[in-house]
């Protein structure tokens, strides 16, 4: 089977991160820094939207596990991290509270049965993906989640000032031949073709300024918040 660009570009970058950093370091700054600041927003996201005790979470593209760090703190669930990178998942299992159950998959299904999981998160991966390759994960995903689920995940859109930066960062890379991840951007309108396309119901967009999650900083990516009717 082919390899697919996600699987080079972030072994890749994980390699080099451990090859010049403290472990620590290189773990966080593989996910986009600041471990435990941005854990405690993730898991604040996911409280605010109901996760609750005794619930099934997904995690795509749980990375290091800021996350699972933080949910281990605050809530008592069922918890499955998936990502392409073992060496990622072994130090997300390392600060996860031991019950908690990492995977690696580098394929674009999810190896998890139907109608399984209350809620799935992915937060910064599919801003690394084809638009084919998240629409593929997305069809997986209302397959995995209970009727009622949700899933939640961040994306960059043009029409954030705040996003334009990133979008400045690459072109500045490509210029000078870096060969830069793929940052990918992606507009409201065409994820509300996509829930139409799927049979999702798009309950929410949130501003990735706005913490209406109260107790911890804004993400910075906006949100988009879908339902399995
Ligand atoms: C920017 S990091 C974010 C990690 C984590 N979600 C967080 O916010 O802390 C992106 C993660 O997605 C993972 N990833 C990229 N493509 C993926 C794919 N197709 N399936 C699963 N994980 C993927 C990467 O290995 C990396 O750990």
């Amino acid at each position: 089977m082919a390899q697919h660009h996600f699987v080079a570009d972030y072994e890749k970058l994980v390699a080099e991160l451990v090859a010049t950093l403290p472990i620590d370091e290189a773990m966080a700054r593989a996910v986009g820094g600041d471990y435990e600041r941005t854990g405690r927003t993730l898991c604040a996201i996911l409280r605010h939207l109901g996760l609750a005790d005794g619930q099934s979470l997904l995690d795509l593209g749980c990375g290091s596990g800021r996350l699972a760090w933080a949910l281990g703190q605050t809530v008592r669930i069922d918890y499955l991290g998936i990502d392409i990178v073992q060496a990622l998942l072994d130090y997300a299992a390392s600060r996860a509270p031991e019950h908690y159950r990492f995977l690696l998959n580098r394929t674009l299904h999810l190896p998890v049965p139907d109608a399984t999981a209350d809620m799935l998160a992915a937060f910064s991966v599919f801003t690394h993906l084809q638009h084919a390759e998240t629409y593929l994960y997305l069809e997986d995903a209302r397959r995995v989640l209970r009727p009622g689920g949700r899933l939640v995940f961040s994306f960059l859109e043009f029409a954030s000032a705040e996003h334009w930066a990133m979008f400045d960062r690459t072109v500045y890379a490509l210029r000078l031949d870096a060969l830069p991840h793929l940052n990918q951007f992606i507009e409201r309108p065409v994820i509300d073709l996509w829930c139409e396309k799927l049979g999702f119901v798009r309950e929410q967009f949130i501003d990735g300024s706005a913490a209406p999650w109260g107790d911890a900083p804004p993400l910075w990516q906006s949100l988009a918040v879908l339902r399995r009717p």
